[in-house]
């Protein structure tokens, strides 16, 4: 029988199948059904400062300016993000009560102060380590990638000043220079990168003639981003790395164990085929194993890794310049 079991966060995980943050593990119910199914660990959604502020942004748009009302302010600014922090200190305690499964806090600050307000508080909760969800759109034409990566280093370095529990990171694949960045925050002494996360993304209804939101749900093919990433980053950082995005099987959990990742995080596939499918991907990955004659993920973690593969320029390779099958021939 093959032993599934690897490391990430800084934990031992049972399996490398990581339910990851979504509407999925946003209540304790669902959170309880994944666990029951053989998750490996749960990273609950993320809460949000942005929807914090919105709903104090709200409370101001109705009460008006009233001096008596501007005197309360400070007041429904702690209130609101004590209702919403409290909400979500609740759940991990009520799921770290009645699961055995370690469970993942994840927060989105958009300020590097909040982010330790929230993190210590998520500690005490119970929760076994955080992820931060790492984003801000590169739009702002004011600033430059280094004041980007400032951001994030600082939220890094902020968060785990603060907390004693593993601090892992999500990342997008936006970044002017993606494996310095990767390597940077490595170098911080997080417990774990993930890549890559994904995003609302909009579209646009030609008839209606207006912005609607796209599909929030990868497709099976989005899995060779962070394939590639993962391969060429294994070898030359110093924690571990999770696979996200376009993980849909067992098949491809196998090829991101193989670039070197420790573990995957998914979404999508589990709101189409529900929890029990996480059984299917462990028998898979588990039937693999055994053909290849590999017991433990270390077995064979990283052996198509840059430094690993037999052919390791198909990393780095980028353009067309000839198109090739999977067995290197050229297609017409
Ligand atoms: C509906 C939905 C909600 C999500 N919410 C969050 C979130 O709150 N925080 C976060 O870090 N990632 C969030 N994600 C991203 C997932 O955690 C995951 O990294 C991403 O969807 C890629 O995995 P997948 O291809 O298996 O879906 C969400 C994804 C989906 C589909």
């Amino acid at each position: 029988m093959a032993d599934l079991s690897t490391r990430f966060f800084g934990l031992k995980l049972d399996n490398p199948i990581i339910i990851a943050s979504s509407g999925l593990t946003a209540n304790a119910e669902s959170i309880k059904r994944f666990a029951k199914c053989g998750a490996g660990a749960i990273v609950l959604k993320s809460i949000f400062e942005e929807e914090i502020k919105q709903e104090y942004d709200q409370v101001l748009r109705n009460a008006g300016t009233s001096h008596h009302f501007l005197e309360q302010l400070d007041y429904f600014d702690y209130e609101i993000r004590e209702e919403n922090v409290g909400h979500y200190i609740d759940l991990i305690k009520e799921v770290r009560k009645e699961v055995k499964v370690p469970i993942i806090a994840s927060i989105n600050c958009i300020t590097a102060g909040e982010w330790s307000f929230f993190a210590e508080k998520i500690e005490a909760a119970g929760a076994d380590a955080l992820e931060l969800n790492l984003f801000l759109l590169p739009s702002d034409i004011r600033k430059s990638a280094e004041d980007q990566n400032e951001f994030y280093m600082s939220a890094v370095e902020h968060v785990m000043q603060k907390v004693k529990i593993p601090v892992a990171v999500k990342i997008s694949p936006f970044f002017s220079n993606l494996g310095a960045v990767i390597q940077a925050l490595s170098e911080k002494g997080v417990a774990g990168i993930s890549l890559f996360n994904r995003f609302y993304t909009p579209d646009i209804d030609l008839d209606k003639m207006k912005l609607i939101p796209s599909s929030p749900f990868s497709e099976a093919v989005d899995y060779t981003l962070p394939l590639r990433w993962i391969g060429l980053m294994s070898d030359s950082i110093n924690c571990d790395l999770a696979a996200t995005t376009g993980i849909h099987d067992g098949a491809t959990v196998a090829k991101m164990l193989l670039a070197g990742a420790s573990a995957v995080q998914m979404a999508s596939v589990f709101y189409k085929k529900g929890p029990e499918h996480i059984g299917t991907i462990l028998n898979d990955l588990t039937v693999w194993m055994n053909e290849k004659g590999y017991q433990t993920i270390s077995d064979f973690k990283g052996k198509l890794s840059l430094k690993n593969a037999p052919n390791p320029a198909g990393y780095e390779r980028a353009q067309f310049m000839k198109q090739f099958n999977s067995d290197e021939k050229v297609i017409e």
